[in-house]
């Protein structure tokens, strides 16, 4: 919505194509806040050196220091827009400690951050006058000579394909949290635009690096935020133990998050747990703050595992949360096809590297989205409307109806689970070869049988299970990406962590990885890390 909206204020005639109702986007689930430098103690500078820090010295430093320096005049802007902080004692926008961050430097809204950006978004989609196609999901990126022609998209509600012709496109899709079986990710999660661009010629950088949140509640995956920790609750194992003690001396609980989860899957794996999850213990945080900085998670808690934060500690595990890989961007959004554009965390600019910090996220889908859409917009002044050839609809319509003729197939539920339960079992916190491997043999499995899927609901409206075949389809081609990338990558570094490699190899590795495709095969290429003002060295938190 951040980059339509900058692409309506640059003249142009923009639409959103979006498969759920805008508010419903992901974003409405970010809790704990969006980063800037906004203190004259603070600087834009730490705050760059903290992300690259986090990133494991991944991140492409000319893409950090846009991120960071542009932070400040992007949430005033945010402010004026409408959005509602919290305030401190002063009355100034309130900012709190976060994982990784050498300052207080996240701004919040309670526990309620995304929410309230989110709605500010559709407020200015709404003002700007954006034509929304809401539930429409599109099932094809038309590009042609390398030159992008529009998309190809389903209309829920009527099973119909339509052909939205433009000069340029702007992929903002999320992440693909939903690959796994534990996650905080919404269900529309499916990583939908990354499977698209891959097959549009485009390549996936940095797809092996997956965060695993540390504070998830079990069976739901549903989030409690960094900011429970920031507000400064602790982790305790089974034995009371603060156990960040020993993993992370000077900063504990507020070390970066895949330090955390992985301290915690040891945690577990130990005979530490209290039945595979530890604690988050928020009770010496007392009523009054839970009630007032931290409302929704008590509640989430309350409703969804039955425990009161005020009274009990909370058992929580790691979770997938988030995708540092995405869609390889230029810092403006840009990809190798010509007119495609890509921003958030479906593109990969790369901001996070191999860890990215808590509220940064928030951050990126503003301060990059703006960017893309202002050089989107630029593009389309100069740019000219390529045709769109019929036999891009017509292929669509054809492969849509093969699945509704197909009887008795596979069921795209259980190809569904089985994916889920491979991702979780074999591409986790810890990693090897030996489970990688198998992990990559059971996605190729499954894609085989997806091949022969069928619907038992052959309805045209809302056919949910028609829905689920196109998001599962994309999730596997997502699955074989991060299997291939971490197969691929003999190292340890962020959220990576082999055990047949558990250290971080510069000499060998300093380099992002490209994914790209060559017919069904995945391929793999490679590109250096951009390092400006800020040497690679060991992080210690
Ligand atoms: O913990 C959280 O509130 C999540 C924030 C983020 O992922 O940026």
């Amino acid at each position: 919505m951040r980059a339509a909206i900058e692409a309506a204020r640059a003249g142009l005639n923009v639409a959103v194509v979006t498969k759920i109702y805008p508010v419903r986007s992901h974003s409405v689930a970010a809790q704990g806040g969006i980063n800037a430098a906004l203190k004259e103690t603070d600087s834009w500078e730490a705050h760059m050196f903290d992300t690259i820090k986090g990133s494991d010295y991944l991140g492409d430093q000319d893409a950090i220091e846009a991120l960071c320096k542009e932070a400040p005049s992007d949430i005033m802007e945010l402010e004026r827009m409408g959005a509602i902080f919290s305030r401190d004692a002063h009355g100034h926008i309130a900012q709190r400690p976060f994982g990784g961050a050498g300052y207080p430097r996240t701004c919040y809204l309670a526990d309620r951050t995304g929410h309230s950006l989110l709605h500010v978004m559709f407020e200015q989609l709404m003002k700007h006058g954006i034509y929304v196609y809401d539930e429409w999901h599109v099932v094809k990126l038309v590009a042609e000579d390398n030159i992008s022609k529009g998309v190809i998209a389903i209309e829920l509600s009527t099973g119909k394909l339509h052909r939205l012709h433009s000069k340029a496109t702007i992929i903002a899709t999320g992440g693909y949290g939903r690959v796994y079986k534990t996650t905080t990710n919404a269900l529309s999660s499916t990583g939908d635009g990354m499977a698209l661009a891959l097959n549009a010629g485009v390549d996936l950088m940095d797809m092996e690096f997956v965060q695993f949140h540390p504070t998830v509640l079990p069976r739901t995956g549903i989030l409690m935020t960094e900011g429970a920790r920031g507000e400064g609750g602790f982790l305790l194992n089974s034995k009371g133990e603060r156990f960040m003690e020993k993993y992370a001396p000077k900063v504990k609980e507020l070390a970066s998050r895949d330090v955390v989860s992985r301290a915690e899957q040891t945690e577990i794996e130990e005979g530490r747990g209290v039945n595979g999850c530890v604690l988050l213990d928020l009770r010496h945080l007392g009523a009054k703050k839970i009630n007032e900085r931290l409302s929704q998670i008590k509640d989430l808690a309350i409703n969804f595992s039955g425990v009161n934060p005020i009274e009990e500690p909370v058992p929580v595990k790691p979770g997938a949360h988030y995708s540092m890989g995405g869609i390889a961007t230029d810092n403006d959004g840009g990809t190798k096809v010509t007119g495609l554009f890509a921003a958030g965390e479906a593109a990969c600019v790369s901001v996070h590297g191999a860890n990215r910090l808590g509220g940064n996220s928030l951050l990126e889908t503003i301060v990059f989205g703006r960017r893309a859409g202002l050089k989107a917009a630029q593009f389309c002044k100069d740019a000219k409307l390529y045709p769109f050839p019929d036999r891009f609809l017509k292929d669509a319509s054809q492969e849509v109806a093969v699945i509704y003729e197909r009887e008795n197939g596979e069921s795209i539920f259980k190809i569904r689970n089985e994916m889920n339960d491979a991702m979780e079992a074999h591409c986790g916190i810890f990693r090897d070869r030996d489970r990688l491997t198998k992990g990559y043999d059971k996605i190729k499995e499954l894609k085989e049988r997806f091949k022969k899927v069928s619907l038992t609901d052959k309805n045209d409206n809302y056919n949910n299970e028609l829905l689920h075949i196109f998001e599962v389809g994309q999730m596997l081609d997502i699955s074989e990406a991060i299997l291939v990338g971490a197969i691929n990558r003999q190292e340890s570094r962020g959220s990576h962590y082999r055990r047949d490699f558990p250290k971080r190899d510069d000499e060998n590795w300093l380099k992002h990885t490209l994914i790209y495709k060559d017919g069904e095969e995945f391929k793999i290429r490679y590109r250096d890390v951009r390092v400006t003002k800020f040497k690679p060295e060991e992080r210690k938190y």
